[in-house]
């Protein structure tokens, strides 16, 4: 395989700043509602980065689970890399990989836990076998065996039987408060479009355009 040969030539309509929404959430429904018709359910995967107390960083893959003008949710295991990482330092990274549409969107921010009645209302609407899942997976630590998991499993189902299963408090949601976007757009010979907001001090924003 040769890596070198591999690319895609970029073309999409020219994008001046005037077509650009002056509220970026807005403009990010709009590139969510477009990506959707490509990519379905795997619309809302988004690469979240973090960087510990010395700034190591580290990333992974999670599912947005909600946004509107107060943030970006997501939700995970409290106990996780991640989660430790963000309690060391709160400032994140989120990034939308809409390869095919040749476009991505960052978005840089502050991550902050949401209230137990919020996690609460998103872990009902779960099926039975995450909830569950959810209580056995102590999420980034070392396992024996997959068999211990199993075990786990099995215990954790026999417990609960088809009771009610409630929230662990070590699994809930973050939000997202954002304090930049960019908005990234393929083009031809690789001059691409890059639309960058910041959060201004009265709560507008103010959009720059970036060279690629
Ligand atoms: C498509 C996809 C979606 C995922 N969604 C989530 C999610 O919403 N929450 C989550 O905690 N992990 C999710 N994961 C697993 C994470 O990528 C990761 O393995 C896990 O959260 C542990 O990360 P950490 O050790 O860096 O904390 C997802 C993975 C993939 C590939």
């Amino acid at each position: 395989m040769k890596l070198f040969d591999m690319r895609r030539e970029y073309q999409a309509p020219k994008i001046s700043l005037e077509d650009m929404n002056p509220d970026p959430f807005t403009q990010f429904e709009q590139w969510f509602q477009e990506a959707q018709e490509l990519y379905g359910d795997h619309t809302n995967a988004m690469s979240l980065a973090t960087a510990n107390a010395q700034g190591a960083p580290s990333l992974r893959t999670v599912l947005l689970k909600s946004f509107d003008r107060s943030g970006f949710v997501f939700f995970t295991n409290y106990g996780s890399r991640k989660a430790r990482e963000i309690g060391e330092n709160p400032q994140v990274a989120l990034l939308f990989p809409w390869i095919e549409m040749h476009r991505q969107v960052i978005i840089t921010g502050a991550a902050k836990k949401v209230s137990a009645a919020e996690s609460l209302s998103y872990f009902i609407s779960r099926p039975r076998g995450s909830q569950l899942g959810a209580w056995i997976s102590q999420q980034s630590s070392v396992l024996t065996s997959r068999q211990a998991l199993m075990s786990q499993w099995e215990h954790m189902k026999e417990k609960f039987k088809d009771g009610h299963i409630p929230l662990p408090d070590f699994w809930g949601g973050y939000r997202v408060t954002p304090e930049h976007f960019e908005f990234w757009q393929g083009q031809e010979n690789r001059l691409h479009d890059r639309f960058y907001y910041s959060t201004r001090d009265d709560g507008g924003w103010v959009i720059e355009i970036l060279s690629p």
